[in-house]
């Protein structure tokens, strides 16, 4: 039964969003997604996002600097960089390795490097996290995703990457939303945008359980917290955050 309304409600959201299924199907909204739409929603929504979890944010990279080097300074990684919002969080004497597949963010990009003049930045990859053969194994010490595991093609293939450019020691470092509790009118509502939204927001899934992923992934010690992020009206509010040490 509560399958039966998924589906019929599904495409109720389907239907209603059916011109940009049938821009989909031409190939238009594709392209149009990646270079212009999804890097101006983005831009708009990380500045309230930020404001939503800048507790959280501050206490998570508050102790980056635990896992650096002996000379003191933190080679840090970032998979799907995006805008660069989480840039004001890192602390001075980091350099920075960007990379993200889309290569549409430059200009707000180039705008949070300019406002993050405390951080050095080494080089910016077009690549996804599941393919980060261009930094050798064993050479960060830490590696950073929010927002990201919700949108890769293989979380099982991102996480070994990670863990495979990361110094024994280092930490792999998230903030990402996942499913809703399966007996919740949440992950009810979840499965029912599941698609549109996908579709809509650039391969974003609602229903990823993302913490099974991570205690598969290898990592010593792995400290996970769950949280509401305050995005009321949105599918997005379920939460983990914490850090994995390889
Ligand atoms: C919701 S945005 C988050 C951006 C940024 N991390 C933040 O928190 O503001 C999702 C990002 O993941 C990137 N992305 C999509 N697929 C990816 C993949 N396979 N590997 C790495 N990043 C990916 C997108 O291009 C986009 O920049």
């Amino acid at each position: 039964m509560a399958k039966a309304l998924v589906f019929f409600l599904r495409l109720c959201f389907q239907l209603l969003a059916l011109p940009i299924y049938v821009l989909s199907l031409l190939g238009i909204w594709g392209p149009f997604c990646k270079k212009v739409f999804f890097p101006a929603f983005l831009e708009k929504f990380t500045v309230s996002y930020n404001r939503k979890t800048l507790r959280q944010k501050q206490e998570l990279f508050g102790n980056l600097l635990a896992f650096a080097g002996l000379s003191g300074e933190l080679r840090l990684l970032e998979i799907g960089t995006g805008t660069g919002s989480n840039f004001q969080f890192f602390p001075g004497n980091c350099k920075v390795i960007c990379t993200d597949p889309n290569p549409h963010f430059q200009r707000s990009l180039a705008k949070s490097i300019a406002q993050n003049q405390h951080l050095r930045f080494d080089n910016f990859l077009v690549t996804p996290a599941e393919d980060l053969h261009q930094v050798a194994d064993s050479s960060v010490d830490v590696v950073v995703s929010t927002l990201v595991l919700c949108s890769v093609r293989s979380v099982k293939g991102a996480l070994s990457e990670v863990y495979r450019v990361l110094k024994p020691g280092g930490a792999f470092y998230f903030l990402e939303h996942v499913a809703a509790d399966r007996s919740s009118w949440e992950y009810f509502w979840q499965q029912v945008y599941f698609p549109t939204w996908k579709l809509l927001f650039d391969g974003c899934c609602l229903t990823r359980e993302i913490w099974t992923d991570l205690d598969k992934a290898n990592f010593s010690d792995v400290k996970l917290q769950r949280i509401y992020v305050p995005l009321h009206w949105t599918p997005i509010q379920p939460h983990i955050i914490g850090y994995a040490v390889k």
